[in-house]
């Protein structure tokens, strides 16, 4: 192509539209934020915190899928955990943490006023940085959830469910002979498997996890990169990862945060190999954060 053909093509909306080195402010996110089908909704959502004198998360909208794996990924401080914990409802907790937008979870405003937020952390479970274990039993921090929302009849029941969830969190048979035994017992790695089991227990539709291997050794790691493969077979996951090379490894679609702006999303792919603006782009390369 003549250098001519490129300068008309330029002038042009649709080359405009992907040229790979866009500059602009992030004002509007680039790529595709939405999907076919989401399992989950975000519209227009602002955080602030310290009573709004403090802007976290500024205009996001972001679809989850189903049965997909979405990484958000951005320096420090650019608002990941921030808009996770919109997802769960998590930052109720926090004093002077203001939410707007709509969040959506099977047609439901997860912030309408009759919302039950125990039932909605069953459905939006949360998998944290450091593992955090119920100072229980390995037993009975898998049983807890299910005891408490009714999910089973009698000890049989429980008995299996118990068993399933470690099994799929590929933790049963490194525990099936100390299940009485205080879960803080366990290694790291082990804690981090039993705090999935913990969560998948309850039959959510998505996980959240943020960071969840950042405690972990590489094998460990690899042990949660793999179960996180196996278990979007049956859930939505979202992962917050500092990580490049992990969200490479487990992610269907990649979310590039900064500064509290939702900077890019697309197919993970598309956003390692050919990001749509220079935020990401130098993100990626190691340029910034
Ligand atoms: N409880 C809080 N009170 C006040 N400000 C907060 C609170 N939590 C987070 N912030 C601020 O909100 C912004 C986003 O923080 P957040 O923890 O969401 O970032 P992050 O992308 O998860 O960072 P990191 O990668 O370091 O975990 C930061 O400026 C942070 O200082
Ligand atoms: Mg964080």
């Amino acid at each position: 192509m003549t250098t001519t053909t490129m300068n008309n093509l330029a002038m042009t909306e649709e080359v405009a539209e992907t040229t790979p080195q866009n500059t602009a402010a992030p004002t509007e996110t680039c790529g595709v934020p939405f999907v076919e089908n989401p399992r989950m909704t975000a519209r227009n959502v602002f955080v602030n915190y310290e009573n709004g004198s403090k802007s976290a998360i500024t205009d996001v909208s972001l679809d989850i899928g189903e049965k997909e794996v979405l990484a958000m990924i951005g320096p420090s401080g650019c608002g990941k955990s921030t808009f996770l914990r919109c997802l769960n409802r998590m930052n109720d907790t926090i004093p002077g943490c203001q939410v707007s937008g709509d969040i959506i979870l099977d047609g439901e405003d997860i912030y309408h006023r009759d919302t039950e937020i125990v039932e909605l952390r069953s459905q939006v479970g949360m998998v944290f940085q450091r593992p955090n274990p119920f100072p229980k039993s390995v037993y009975d921090n898998v049983a807890y959830g299910p005891r408490i929302h009714g999910l089973v009849d009698g000890k049989d029941e429980l008995d299996a469910l118990v068993e399933q969830s470690l099994t799929r969190a590929g933790l049963w048979n490194e525990v099936k002979d100390r299940l009485d035994q205080p879960a803080t017992g366990l290694s790291g790695g082990q804690q981090q498997r039993l705090c999935i089991a913990r969560t998948i227990a309850v039959a959510p539709e998505v996980i959240l996890m943020d960071e969840p291997c950042s405690a972990l050794d590489p094998i460990a790691t690899g042990i949660i990169e793999e179960l996180i493969a196996d278990l979007k077979k049956n859930f939505s996951i979202v992962i917050v990862t500092h990580s490049m090379q992990q969200a490479a490894r487990v992610s269907d679609r990649t979310a590039y945060f900064h500064l509290g702006n939702l900077v890019e999303v697309n197919s993970t792919q598309k956003v390692f190999n050919d990001p749509e603006h220079k935020l990401t782009s130098d993100y990626i390369n190691g340029r910034f954060g």
